[in-house]
């Protein structure tokens, strides 16, 4: 798996030693709201789950899902992932950004260089995202990493007892 480098940030893998920085930035109620498995509160043994779900993924000779944490000051920041890439060609991309690093443009710029590896590395030909209908600051990400709105899908989703509509945005090459 790749590392990618930004000005600001790093794009690598998960590795053992990021569980107390990664419960730290994820551990937040409006994350847990607007994603589908992300848990609130997010405990350690959650940071621990998902590390080790990353090294065997790691060790898989075919890749249908790939995270990178987001990396800043030698913190876990975020994340960005690719997924579902059953047949090769398409991908669902999801992501998550700790509060105290909203609105600085780094998702939009972290979406950005994932869906480039996506295409040029991992030569997919389309990148989708499902976003929950209230979830604005999703939406302006992907309308700004070039990612084009495809439709509502209602009731797409069901989070604990309520059915959700997702906004579908997908990128093509
Ligand atoms: C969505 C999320 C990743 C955005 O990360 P970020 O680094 O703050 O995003 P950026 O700074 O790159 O861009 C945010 C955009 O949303 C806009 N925005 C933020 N809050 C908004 C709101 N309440 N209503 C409308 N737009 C909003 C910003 O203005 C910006 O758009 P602009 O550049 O056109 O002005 C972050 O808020 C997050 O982790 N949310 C919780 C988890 C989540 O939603 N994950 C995605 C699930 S699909």
């Amino acid at each position: 798996m790749a590392i990618i480098r930004s000005k600001k940030f790093i794009l690598r893998p998960f590795r053992r030693g990021d569980e107390k920085s990664l419960m730290k930035n994820i551990n937040n109620p409006t994350i847990a709201r607007n994603t589908l498995r992300i848990p609130y509160p997010y405990k350690l043994k959650d940071a621990r789950w998902w590390i080790n779900r990353n090294l065997k993924l790691a060790r898989k000779k075919k890749k249908i899902e790939i995270n990178f944490a987001i990396e800043m000051n030698k913190e876990i920041i975020g994340g960005v992932g690719l997924d579902k890439m059953f047949y090769g060609h398409s991908a669902e991309i999801g992501y998550w950004l700790g509060k105290k690093y909203w609105g600085q443009g780094i998702m939009t710029e972290a979406v950005k260089l994932v869906t480039k590896y996506g295409f040029n590395k991992l030569k997919l030909s389309r990148i989708y995202a499902f976003v929950f209908s209230f979830n604005r600051a999703s939406a302006a990400v992907l309308k700004n990493a070039g990612f084009k709105y495809e439709g509502k899908l209602r009731k797409h989703v069901k989070k604990g007892n309520k059915l959700l509509d997702d906004l579908l945005f997908a990128k093509v090459k």
